[in-house]
């Protein structure tokens, strides 16, 4: 059947084409031929599993020292290390994948035949299986004269490197071979990892069932052994079968080639899909379900069409036109920016009931939280939109930057996620050019990772990772966020037009293969005109922990710049020789003058004591790190801080927004660390009385918020509320709670932003109002529900100020019976802001309960009361008395459960938390993916503590003489 294949070339580009060109023949062929091809393929592979003998191996628990003492025992020339990684010297080219699963019982039945190059003589082959039944086991030689099988030991089962190895009889020479299981497994509803089932209601209240998968990063193996390590890339011959009717269809990868009724019995359907391209296991994707689609067509290059798709559940449809339009438009930004074409013949989106995270970049089939993809023009707010723009062009990024190029493995995952979330911006800015992306990359990205790198239980963007854990755990900001923020500084100082086209020769290098975080900066380095040494420069900020703050001393036309580790903790001590760097980093300063907008670019190496920038005529004033694309914070003298003051003061907009964004975001983070005094930081904001921007506002928002929070047990509460509304009332009165179409996309997040900041210092006029939408709103039988955009706002604040037992219990009806989970979502946290302990008490309760709250949103209902003061008490004693409920439905290895403790721990200010917490710990030593999250977590509540004793007096003098008595 199968044609020669020829012997592998040691370090050839591209990948072996025609290995089986049966598929070829039928890409190029009509339907009808394909169906035919395809049936013989069927009977033929019927036959072969006849032939086999099957060897029935029932679940083998043998202990690893079994395994290193039977390969001991076998005359094997290299016995490998045992460890997780699997030998390299056994390749897959090509998987046969047949998924059968039964969506009413929850089980699954699967066969795969696996073709394999062995590179060395040997007698096993190690491969991947997690909580699968194999119930049948063969190798066969594949493409000789005359092809056999041959015997085999029993399986050795490897739990604990979810590994097991297929003992040959005798040695097996180098060459191909075929290697088959079947296997069996079960759905598991409640992992929704792996192969899984979700359900549905639909229109008619049927509940819905459907079966769908998510493998990144080691889940591919509980739904078919394999070799499931990323640069283990194979070609993909998927068959799934699916109930006949219903509208049920099956999706993977690759285009439908051929379906056959009444396969493999009647009543079913089995679906045949085109051969992939290479591909790592984690993007491959099975889902069984009766969604339905919308498409449009995508321009690729030369003029080629392909379809791009939404699936959604029958009724959300309309839903589906807002991401349709936007994946069409992103597709085609990536296509033409990097000049290769999206290489799949179909690109399909699906929206999935019950899924784990925001989405995943499957090639060829992403799927997403139905809430992340679905976009209701009626009901959704503005903010939504955004969500729902960034989430595509993030997915997107990876078709090429993960997919097409994959990194060799995870501990460069930090160059698929921080890539792909720096394209997120970039590309969306590129579609849609007012919405004002580059700034908001400020405070989603940078800002945010700032938070986290500031502390010394932060770690490196480039780290080793071996077991299924520690892999998980690396899906953090700092791979995602500082990734992207490193990435963005690097495209600034390479120069845009260089640094597409290095990435360009790059992806065209490395494709269908896989690729290190030192080859990226290789190519970049040889395409910079510069001569830059980007490998050293970017070494200092992949490689270490943390940033730096740049000190900047003035004298005469000079200016002086020293840098120094920046950490939030002002009392933390470390160790410089911890760093192969030092903690000192090659930095890229930019700065502009009041005689020059556009910035300059100077180097500030690691290795030097200081940086003079000296001037021939002196400036007025000057800013450095302009539109702060540097990864590093700038502290000025006291007097250059007046004078930059001045200057937002009486003409902010001399300044960019991100200008202003960064002034807001360095002086709060320098007081607070202890770098500055929080007087300078306080008379900052004077000038947000003329600030009419939503980025600078919502910067403001979190930095007076949670000084906010933190006084809230001190006498100097109630005054610095006070401040914060008179700073806010202006432009309160000025965005106010009227929704109005005309509002551009600015002006619709300024409102938001505004409006919440005022509600959150108790402003009367913005609380009575909340209060008086909401209570017409719920008492209205028709349910008109507030404009979108301030909804949750009325559900929260109106709750919280207005809300009582009756008003609480139409409002769980009404979050009961929603069918939008966005909806839902906003419901769910307008139930968690009731002034009410035991009503709370009660809310955790029922949103144990999968048929009131789903698993996957229980975690942000906790963090919804925890975020209510009077529930946070009532969260963090529920956690802890549940907290084996909690390991047993998500398992140690969630990193959602990883993140809980940090999130609802972070306002804690008291030793005594601080006690509770490590008692708590020392309850539940083992922390899973967890670890770091409570060392973060230890170390935000005793800066926390820290910040007050050093902090209240101090802005309780500030208040005493800026803020007048009444
Ligand atoms: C695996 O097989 C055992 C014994 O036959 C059975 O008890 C178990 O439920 C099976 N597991 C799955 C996931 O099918
Ligand atoms: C849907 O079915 C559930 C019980 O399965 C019932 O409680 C609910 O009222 C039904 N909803 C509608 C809209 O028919
Ligand atoms: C870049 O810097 C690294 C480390 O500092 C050094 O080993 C390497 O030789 C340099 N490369 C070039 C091209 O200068
Ligand atoms: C910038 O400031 C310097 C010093 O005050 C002044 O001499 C110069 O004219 C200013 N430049 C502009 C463009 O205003
Ligand atoms: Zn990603």
């Amino acid at each position: 059947m199968a044609t020669k294949v020829s012997k592998r070339s040691s370090g050839g580009a591209g990948y072996r084409a025609g290995a089986f060109p049966t598929t070829k023949t039928q890409l190029q062929a009509g339907t009808g031929l394909l169906c035919f091809t395809c049936s013989v393929c069927f009977i033929l592979s019927i036959i072969c599993t006849c032939l086999a003998t099957l060897l029935v191996l029932v679940d083998q628990k043998v202990e690893a020292a079994n395994y290193q003492y039977l390969l001991t025992t076998m005359n094997t020339e290299s016995v490998p290390d045992l460890s997780f990684r699997l030998p390299k010297e056994v390749k897959p080219l090509h998987y046969d994948v047949y998924l059968h699963p039964d969506l009413e019982k929850g089980t699954f039945q699967g066969k795969v035949t696996i073709l394999i190059d062995v590179l060395n003589r040997r007698s096993y082959i190690a491969l991947h299986q997690k909580d699968l039944n194999i119930t049948s086991t063969a190798l066969n030689t594949y493409d000789r004269e005359e092809n056999f099988e041959f015997e085999l030991l029993d399986l050795i089962q490897i739990p604990k490197y979810e590994m097991f190895v297929v003992p040959t009889k005798n040695e097996l020479h180098t060459g191909l071979y075929h290697l088959s299981f079947e296997f069996n497994g079960a759905l598991q509803p409640d992992k929704i990892v792996g192969f899984y089932s979700s359900k549905y209601k639909d229109a008619q209240n049927r509940t819905r069932y459907i079966a769908t998968s998510k493998f990144e990063p080691t889940y591919a193996r509980r739904a078919y052994p394999c070799f499931d390590e990323p640069a283990f890339k194979a070609e993909f011959t998927v068959k799934l079968v699916h109930p006949t009717g219903d509208n049920y269809g099956a999706l993977s990868n690759m285009n439908a080639e051929c379906t056959q009724i009444n396969q493999p019995s009647p009543g079913l359907t089995t679906v045949t899909f085109a051969k992939s391209v290479p591909m790592s296991t984690y993007l491959s994707c099975f889902i069984v379900s009766d969604f339905i689609a919308l498409t449009q067509m995508a321009k690729g290059l030369n003029d080629r069409q392909f379809p791009v798709s939404v699936y959604t559940t029958r009724t959300q449809q309309d839903k589906a036109t807002f991401a349709l339009d936007i994946g069409v438009k992103i597709i085609e930004y990536y296509i033409d920016l990097f000049r290769i074409d999206y290489p799949l013949p179909k690109l399909d989106m699906a929206a999935i009931p019950d899924f784990v995270s925001g989405a995943m970049e499957n090639w060829g089939l992403v799927t997403y939280r139905e809430a992340r993809l679905l976009y209701d023009k009626k009901t959704d707010s503005s903010a939504k939109g955004y969500d729902v723009v960034t989430v595509i062009s993030h997915e997107f990024a990876h078709m090429w930057f993960g997919n097409l190029v994959t990194m060799s493995w995870w501990n460069d995952l930090w160059l698929n996620e921080g890539f792909a979330s720096f394209m997120q911006y970039k590309s969306a800015d590129g579609i849609l050019p007012d919405w004002g992306l580059m700034d908001l990359f400020l405070i989603e990205q940078m800002h945010s990772v700032f938070v986290t790198d500031a502390k010394l239980s932060s770690h490196p963007i480039v780290q080793t990772v071996s077991n299924p854990d520690e892999i998980t755990a690396i899906f953090d900001e700092i791979s995602y966020k500082k990734g992207s923020s490193v990435i963005r500084m690097m495209e600034n100082f390479i120069k845009p037009e260089v640094f597409y086209g290095a990435i360009s020769s790059y992806l065209n290098k490395f494709i269908y293969h896989n690729a290190e975080t030192a080859d990226l900066f290789k190519i970049l380095q040889e395409s910079s005109p510069d001569s830059l040494n980007v490998t050293a420069i970017m070494d200092t900020w992949t490689r270490q922990t943390g940033f730096p703050v740049v000190n900047v001393k003035k004298s005469g036309n000079k200016y002086v710049l020293t840098q120094k580790r920046f950490l939030a903790n002002p009392d933390a001590h470390f160790d410089s020789s911890e760093s192969e760097y030092g903690y000192k980093w090659t930095i890229p300063i930019t700065y502009i003058t009041n005689n020059t907008s556009k910035p300059t670019l100077v180097w500030f190496d690691k290795d030097a004591k200081d940086l003079v920038i000296e001037f021939k005529e002196p400036v007025n004033w000057i800013k450095f790190n302009a539109d702060e694309v540097g990864y590093y914070r700038v502290n000025y003298e006291p007097t250059e801080w007046d004078i930059l003051y001045n200057i937002l003061r009486h003409q902010h907009k001399t300044l960019s927004v991100s200008d202003r964004v960064h002034f807001l975001e360095d002086v709060f983070s320098l007081a607070s660390a202890s770098e500055l005094d929080y007087g300078i930081a306080m008379n900052m904001t004077a000038y947000l009385k003329q600030e009419k921007h939503a980025i600078p506002w919502s910067v403001a928002t979190s930095k007076l918020t949670a000084i906010d929070t933190l006084l809230s047990s001190t006498i100097s509460s109630s005054k610095f509320k006070k401040y914060v509304r008179d700073l806010v009332n202006d432009v309160y009165h000025e965005v106010g709670w009227h929704v109005s179409d005309t509002d551009d996309r600015i002006s619709l997040k300024l409102r938001t932003t505004v409006l919440r900041l005022a509600c959150s210092v108790e402003h009367a006029k913005c609380l009575k109002e909340a209060g008086e939408i909401f209570k017409n709103w719920i008492q209205d039988p028709r349910d008109i529900r507030p404009h979108p955009d301030i909804r949750d706002l009325v559900y929260y604040y109106g709750m919280h100020h207005a809300g009582d037992e009756a008003m609480w219990r139409i409002m769980l009806k009404k979050f009961t019976v929603e069918t939008d989970s966005t909806e839902k979502l906003k419901l769910m946290r307008g139930l968690a802001a009731i002034r009410s302990t035991w009503i709370l008490n009660i809310f955790i309760t029922v949103a144990t309960d999968e048929n009131y709250v789903r698993a996957q949103d229980f975690f942000s209902c906790l963090i919804a009361i925890s975020d209510n003061p009077v529930g946070t008490p009532i969260v963090w004693d529920w956690v802890r008395s549940n907290w084996e409920f909690l390991v047993n439905r998500y398992t140690l290895n969630d990193r959602y459960l990883g993140s809980l403790i940090p999130s609802i721990t972070k306002m804690f200010a008291t030793e005594t938390k601080l006690n509770e917490m490590e008692s708590f710990f020392a309850r539940y030593p083992d922390a899973g993916a967890g670890a770091m999250n409570r060392a973060k977590a230890l170390e935000t509540v005793s800066n926390n503590i820290k910040w007050l004793a050093k902090n209240s007096r101090n802005l309780e003098s500030w208040l005493n003489s800026h803020v007048q008595n009444n």
